[in-house]
C-alpha cells in the first residue's frame, strides 16, 4: 500500500484515477477547490482511504505544509484549469494555477528534500500547437498557441529539470482528448464529449465552433488511468509520453457516432471557430508503448457505450 497525493482529484480524470488506486488499497489524499471538481465525483470512494481538502494548490503555505507532513509516495499532478479556451479568456489568473502552483510542489520536495517515488504531471497535446508534422511524436516541434499550452510544457519542463538537477524522479504525460464518466459538462469551456452528452441526455442545441472537421484523439478515462498507474510503477523518469488511443476522428465523426450509440436526434449549429483552437491532433504512441507495453483497449465506439453505460 502506497500514499498518493492527487491535486484536481475531485475532477474528471483525478476522481476515476483515485477510484482505481483506493480499489488497489492504497490511501488516496485529494487537493482540490472544487472549481471544476465535484465531491459527488468521490463521494463512492472508501472513505477510510480517502483524505479531502477543498484548497486551492495556490495555497503555497498550505501545500508545504501538507507535502512535508504527508510524505507522500507518489504525487500525480492534475489540478488545473483544463479548458485551452478558458486561458484564453483569463491568460494570468490560469497561469497561476497552471503553471506557478506546480513549480511550488517541485520546490517543495527540493527544499525539504522529501522522498518521493514518483511526481507526474499531466502536461497536455495542446504543446504541439498546429505544427504540420503529424502524428505527433514527443520529439515533434512544439508551437504552443495559447497560455494554456505555455504554462503546461513549462510545467513539463520544470518537472524533467528539477528531476535531474535535484534527483527528484519526475515523468510528465501529454493528454490528448479524454473522455468518460464523471466530466463535468456544466461550462461553456467543459470537454466536447460532456457537452454532447448532456445535449443527447437533454435534447439540448450543441453548437460546433469552426466547420466541425478538426481532427481528435478522443481517449477513453480507463486507457489514461492505466497509462498513468503504468508510468508511475515503471522506471520511466525525466521523461515526457504521449497518452491517446493513437487513431482518430473530426468532430462531425463523433458527434454521428454518439447520437448512434445513443440512438438519439441532436441539433447542431455552427459557429465561428474559436480562437487558439488546434485543427489537427493525432497522436503516435509508440514510445509509451514501448516503455511500459502500454495498448489502449478502447476505440471511439467501445469508449462511447462505456462512458453511457458508467453514466446511468
Ligand atoms: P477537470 O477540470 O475535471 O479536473 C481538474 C481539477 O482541478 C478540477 O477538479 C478542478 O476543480 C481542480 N482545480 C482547478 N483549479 C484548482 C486550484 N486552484 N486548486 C485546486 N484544484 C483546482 O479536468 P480533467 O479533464 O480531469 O483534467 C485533469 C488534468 O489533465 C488537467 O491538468 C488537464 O489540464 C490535464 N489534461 C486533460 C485533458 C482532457 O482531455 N481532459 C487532456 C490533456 C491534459
Ligand atoms: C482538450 C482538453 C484540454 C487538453 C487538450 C489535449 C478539456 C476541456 N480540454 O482541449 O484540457 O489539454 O484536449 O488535446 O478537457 N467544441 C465545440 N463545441 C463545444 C465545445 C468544444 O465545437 O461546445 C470544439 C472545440 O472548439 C475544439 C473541440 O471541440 O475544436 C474540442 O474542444 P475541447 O473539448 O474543449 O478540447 P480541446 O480544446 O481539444
Amino acid at each position: 500500500m502506497n500514499k498518493f497525493l492527487i491535486t484536481g482529484g475531485a475532477g474528471f480524470i483525478g476522481s476515476n484515477l483515485a477510484e482505481k488506486l483506493i480499489n488497489a488499497g492504497n490511501e488516496v489524499v485529494i487537493v482540490d477547490d472544487l472549481s471544476m471538481g465535484l465531491k459527488a465525483n468521490i463521494a463512492d470512494l472508501n472513505q477510510e482511504l480517502l483524505t479531502f481538502y477543498q484548497e486551492s494548490i495556490t495555497n503555497h503555505q498550505f501545500m508545504e505544509e501538507l507535502l512535508v507532513r504527508e510524505k507522500f509516495d507518489y504525487i500525480i499532478l492534475l489540478g488545473a484549469v483544463a479548458s485551452v479556451a478558458d486561458s484564453v479568456a483569463n491568460p494570468y489568473t490560469t497561469h497561476l494555477i497552471n503553471q506557478e502552483a506546480n513549480i511550488n510542489v517541485y520546490e517543495v520536495i527540493r527544499k525539504n528534500r522529501l522522498k518521493v517515488k514518483k511526481v507526474l504531471f499531466a502536461s497536455s497535446a495542446a504543446v504541439y500547437g498546429n505544427n504540420p508534422e503529424l502524428p505527433k511524436k514527443e520529439t515533434s516541434p512544439i508551437e504552443p498557441l495559447t497560455p494554456y499550452a505555455i504554462d503546461k510544457f513549462a510545467s513539463e519542463r520544470y518537472a524533467m529539470t528539477y528531476g535531474k538537477l535535484y534527483n527528484i524522479p519526475t515523468v510528465a504525460t501529454r493528454f490528448f482528448n479524454v473522455y468518460g464518466p464523471k466530466q463535468n459538462p456544466n461550462s461553456p469551456y467543459s470537454g466536447v464529449l460532456s457537452i454532447i452528452h448532456e445535449c443527447l441526455k437533454n435534447g439540448k442545441e450543441f453548437t460546433v465552433f469552426g466547420d466541425g472537421e478538426q481532427v481528435r484523439d478522443f481517449t477513453y478515462v480507463d486507457d489514461v488511468t492505466e497509462a498513468v498507474v503504468g508510468l508511475l510503477y515503471s522506471s520511466a523518469k525525466w521523461d515526457v509520453y504521449n497518452v491517446a488511443t493513437g487513431k482518430t476522428v473530426t468532430l462531425n465523426e463523433v458527434i454521428a457516432a454518439f447520437k448512434k450509440v445513443m440512438d438519439k436526434e441532436l441539433t447542431v449549429k455552427y459557429e465561428q471557430e474559436r480562437t487558439g483552437d488546434i485543427k489537427v491532433s493525432a497522436a503516435d504512441i509508440s514510445k509509451i508503448s514501448r516503455e511500459i507495453d502500454y495498448q489502449p483497449k478502447y476505440d471511439i465506439s467501445l469508449g462511447l457505450k462505456e462512458y453511457i453505460r458508467k453514466s446511468k
